[in-house]
């Protein structure tokens, strides 16, 4: 975290922050308090046994579900309970666990899609050729940062796999919000490939917030300028990758499990499943 962002924290005006916000499906409470405050231009991983509620956390930052109780802040804007397509029209977007994309369309279609949305994009005979043509030169903009040019017309349903992920990102990214969340972009990938989805991670987000859910340590050292620690609906630490790597609470939550052999030097994929 730099200079500047601690101060807009201390000014109220973190990109996310969640204060005690709960979340029950029936009689079971699934997200049971959560305070999580992410400033300006951090990286910050969320991180947690499976079942924890990552994902649902991922479902009420994003308006696909309103929490029971508490609040959601979007750069200071209360925005608990709106719908995702406005909370993504402020300036919020995320993938999904599971692959996203369109698998009929070419790859330029697909993100050039995205961008149309992200546009408000209407049928209208009078706006129509101007938006086609600033959508399509966002779309090879992005089409070059993800490195997939020489995919442009391939069908995405016949990418490889880290291929369609890199799409996936490409896709999040594509309308230009400033705040980017990555549910687990690495699952699923070989080493090499998920150091190469880390730079590109890495690439895609200079100058803006991501919260990231990630399984592979060696991506959260990596990747993360802070880690927040969530298991049973609870935030139970958040910090420095120091920080957590030395935290009792921590190292008690993922039995068997020893993060300091999952330090970024080692190379190490390791996955913290416990319990
Ligand atoms: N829509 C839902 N209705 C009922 N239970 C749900 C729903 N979504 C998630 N859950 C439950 O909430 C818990 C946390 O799930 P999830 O957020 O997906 O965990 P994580 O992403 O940390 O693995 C799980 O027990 C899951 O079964
Ligand atoms: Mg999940």
């Amino acid at each position: 975290m730099n200079a500047a962002s601690s101060a807009s924290v201390r000014g109220g005006r973190a990109a996310l922050e969640l204060s005690g916000v709960r979340k029950s499906f029936g009689k079971t409470e699934i997200i049971r308090g959560v305070d999580l405050t992410i400033p300006r231009g951090e990286r910050h991983a969320l991180i947690g046994p499976n079942g924890a509620g990552k994902s649902t956390t991922f479902n009420l930052i994003s308006g696909r579900f309103a929490p029971t109780s508490g609040t959601v802040r979007l750069n200071g804007e209360d925005i608990g309970g709106l719908p995702p397509f406005v909370i993504n029209r402020k300036g919020l977007s995320r993938s999904f666990q599971i692959t996203n994309i369109f698998h009929r369309l070419t790859v330029f279609e697909n993100l050039r899609c995205a961008v149309l949305w992200s546009l408000g994009y209407k049928y209208s005979f009078w706006h129509r050729l101007a938006e086609l043509r600033d959508a399509r030169e966002r779309a090879e903009q992005v089409l070059e940062l993800i490195g997939l040019q020489h995919r442009s017309a391939t069908q995405s349903g016949l990418l490889t796999y880290a291929e369609q992920r890199a799409l996936e990102i490409g896709i999040t990214i594509a309308g230009g919000a400033d705040v980017i969340l990555l549910d687990e972009p690495t699952a699923g990938m070989s080493r090499s490939e998920s150091d190469h989805a880390v730079e590109l991670i890495r690439k895609v987000t200079v100058g803006k917030t991501l919260v990231m859910v990630e399984h592979d340590m060696s991506v959260v050292f990596g990747l993360a300028d802070r880690i927040s620690v969530l298991v049973y609906g609870e935030v139970i630490a958040t910090g420095t990758p120091e920080e957590i790597r030395a935290d009792r609470r921590v190292k008690e939550a993922y039995l068997g499990t020893t993060l300091d052999e999952h330090a970024p030097a080692d190379g190490a994929s390791a996955t913290m499943e416990a319990r």
